[in-house]
């Protein structure tokens, strides 16, 4: 493997060298370069492939966020991470469609070095170039034309409140993992546990999410339906239900409060590579779309064919950009592939591989293509196999019970 090259990018130089004290054990494993403003950072990435830039915001001449939108759109593979003081919550708005992930200032050296031997193991596991440069450009992605009508409509109603804000953005894959994404970075210093995108609007604020809405557009519409074979409303009930429903069994087996939050919401972001590889690959998604629809094979099988790689690949990849939690990220790469995830016990990518098995069960006609299968075997390893027929009966009732409602 390759070693990879971070770029640090900071004025004070100061910190330049706090950095290269810091950095000075994982030499070894990667090379370092430095630059003292935005223009120095574009001529190292001019001459010499950089995979990961951390930028501060403030710099005089061009801020971090014009160099990162700079990189976003010439170096599309490299991996965007933003540093942000507390002084900067007006201007660090600008950044949010441009930075993949968002650490405090002064950087804490163990998170500093976990956040980048993630980010490079990500680029490692995503074999596909050409696919690796479409999902790191990516800054947002698209939401559905009426949803995306109907919040600017509550935001922009004087007596719209937080909660109907909340409401709105519950029911859009594309909002609910940029709001997860923001609040799990240390955006404006928030760096919380996520539990649900409702409660991440809560902790963002009106204000916030008016200022990034109305004025940075933070979301994008799809203008129109983007598919007439392949329906995105279908894609958010199976993937809201499949976060029900991988909640409800992490709850039945265990009290972790982690795995219970991180099953619940890899569950609603499992299947974003499909939405992700729907906007940025239109042609050959339909075609996989189609192939799956004429031919007896799974959805699965086609993306392969086309892509050579699955919607769970592309999804984590670009979850894992974000800088969700790893089980998260892990649970959405290895849904349909549980026997390559090397943990095959009871764990948030077991539930979520099982929650989606159910949600196609009881809900057939949302699933293109051949079902997905349940692996049992892996399912016997961990000691589950005999519990499936009670969560599917107990998942059944609430289905039907949230119909009633
Ligand atoms: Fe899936
Ligand atoms: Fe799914």
């Amino acid at each position: 493997m390759d070693k990879k090259t971070v770029l640090f990018v900071d004025d004070e130089p100061n910190i330049l060298s706090g950095l290269k004290r810091m950095l000075r054990p994982m030499r070894r494993a990667m090379n370092f370069e430095f630059a003292e403003d935005g223009p120095a950072a574009l001529e190292v990435m001019a001459a010499r492939k950089v995979d990961v830039v951390i930028s501060d915001m403030r710099m005089p001449g061009m801020d971090g966020a014009t160099l990162l939108a700079t990189i976003q759109e010439q170096y599309p593979h490299a991996i965007r991470i933003m540093l942000t003081g507390q002084a900067d919550d007006e201007s660090v708005l600008r950044t949010v469609s441009v930075a993949h992930q968002f650490l405090a200032k002064p950087a804490d050296p163990v998170q500093l070095k976990q956040v980048i031997s993630r980010a490079t193991a990500l680029q490692d596991l995503m074999a596909d170039e050409r696919l690796k440069k479409v999902v790191s450009s990516i800054g947002s992605l698209p939401s559905l034309p009426e949803t995306y009508a109907r919040l600017q409509q509550v935001l922009r109603d004087p007596d719209g409140s937080l909660a109907d804000v909340a409401a709105v953005i519950e029911q859009d894959l594309a909002m609910s993992a940029k709001v997860l994404q923001l609040v799990n970075s240390a955006f404006f210093g928030l760096f919380r546990h996520i539990e649900s995108p409702g409660r991440a609007v809560n902790l963002l604020g009106l204000d916030t999410i008016k200022a990034l809405v109305l004025g940075v557009g933070v979301f994008t519409d799809m203008k129109a339906p983007p598919s007439r074979i392949f329906n995105v409303k279908t894609l958010w009930s199976h993937s809201m239900a499949t976060a029900a429903f991988a909640k409800k069994i992490a709850t039945l087996e265990s009290e972790d409060r982690d795995l219970i939050d991180h099953a619940f919401v890899a569950g609603l972001l499992h299947d974003v590579g499909k939405l992700l590889l729907l906007s940025r690959m239109h042609g050959e998604y339909e075609q996989a779309v189609r192939m799956a629809m004429e031919t007896s094979c799974s959805l699965l099988e086609a993306e392969q064919k086309i892509f050579g790689l699955s919607h769970g690949d592309v999804g984590g990849y670009l979850i894992g950009l974000w800088g969700l939690p790893g089980p998260v990220v892990e649970s959405i790469t290895f849904h349909h592939r549980l026997r390559d995830y090397p943990d095959p016990d009871f764990g948030p990518a077991l539930i979520v591989h099982v929650a989606d098995y159910i949600s196609y069960r009881l809900e057939p006609g949302q699933c293109i293509g051949e079902q997905p299968c349940l692996d049992e075997e892996i399912l016997d390893r961990a000691g589950m196999l005999d519990k499936t027929d009670q969560w599917l009966e107990l998942c059944g009732e609430l289905q039907e019970k949230s119909g009633d409602g």
